[in-house]
C-alpha cells in the first residue's frame, strides 16, 4: 500500500451530517475510545448563561443526554434546592457523571438513569428540561417524536432549553446543523411557544472558539 493510500484509510473524509442524524453507535465508541469531542471537562458556557438568567429556577430539572455530567453538577451547585434527573444512553458516560456528582456531594439531588431518549417515557413532570447538544444528533424522523417526548416531560408553562449546532458552523466535524427557521418550525410543531432563539457557542475540543450554535428557550 502506498503512503497516500494508508493515510486516506486512517483518516476518512469528514462531511457535515444531514437529515440522517448521527449514527447511534458513534456515542458508545466515542466514550469507549476517549474521543468524545464534547467532553471539555467543564459546563457549556451557554448553560452558564442560561443559569445566570434564572432559566433553571423552576424544578425539577430533566437533563437529557447529560454526558459526563458537568452541566448537571454546575447547575446543582448553583441552585441548592433543585432536584435533577440526568439521562444518557451510554453507561460509560453515566458512570463518569455518577463519579463527578458523588465528588461534588450532590448524590441526594442529582439522580442518573441510563436510557435511550428515542424510547424514553418520562414518569414524572418537570419544570425545566435541558438539552445541550442532543437534538442535533437525531435524524429528521426521530426529531418530531423526541420533541413530543420533551414537551410531555414538562408541566404546562415549563421551560425547555436547547443548545444545538447552527448552520453558521461550517467546519466539517460535529453533528448536523440546524437552520433558524427549521429549528423554530420543529418547536412550534411540537406545541412549544418560542420564547427566544439566539446565537451562542457550543464548546468542543475540535472547534477552536466553540462551534456556532443556537441557545433556545421554549415554553410548553
Ligand atoms: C454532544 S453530547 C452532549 C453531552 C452533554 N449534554 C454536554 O453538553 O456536555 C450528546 C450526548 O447525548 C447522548 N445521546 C445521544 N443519543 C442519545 C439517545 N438516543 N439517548 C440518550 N442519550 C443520547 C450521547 O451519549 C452524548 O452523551
Amino acid at each position: 500500500m502506498s503512503k497516500d493510500e494508508s493515510k486516506s484509510k486512517a483518516t476518512p473524509p469528514t462531511r457535515i451530517i444531514g437529515a440522517e442524524g448521527v449514527v447511534h453507535q458513534v456515542f458508545h465508541e466515542a466514550y469507549r475510545e476517549s474521543k468524545a469531542s464534547w467532553v471539555t471537562g467543564r459546563p457549556q458556557p451557554a448553560v452558564m448563561t442560561a443559569l445566570s438568567r434564572g432559566w433553571f429556577d423552576a424544578g425539577p430539572l430533566l437533563d437529557l443526554g447529560c454526558g459526563t455530567g458537568e452541566n448537571a453538577v454546575a447547575i446543582a451547585t448553583a441552585r441548592r434546592e433543585l432536584q435533577i434527573l440526568a439521562v444518557d444512553a451510554v453507561p460509560a458516560a453515566v458512570d463518569h457523571a455518577q463519579a463527578l456528582i458523588a465528588s461534588a456531594a450532590l448524590t441526594e439531588r442529582v439522580r442518573l438513569e441510563v436510557a435511550d431518549l428515542r424510547s424514553f417515557k418520562p414518569t414524572e413532570s418537570f419544570g425545566t428540561v435541558l438539552d445541550a447538544g442532543v437534538l442535533h444528533v437525531f435524524s429528521d424522523r426521530e426529531r418530531a417524536d423526541y420533541l413530543e417526548m420533551v414537551a410531555s416531560a414538562l408541566r404546562p408553562g415549563g421551560t425547555a432549553i436547547f443548545i444545538e449546532f447552527s448552520d453558521a458552523e461550517t467546519r466539517p466535524r460535529g453533528p448536523r446543523r440546524l437552520a433558524h427557521d427549521e429549528f423554530s418550525a420543529a418547536l412550534l410543531q411540537a406545541g412549544f411557544k418560542l420564547d427566544s432563539i439566539e446565537t451562542a457557542r457550543y464548546e468542543t475540543t475540535v472547534h477552536p472558539g466553540g462551534a456556532e450554535a443556537w441557545l433556545v428557550r421554549a415554553i410548553r
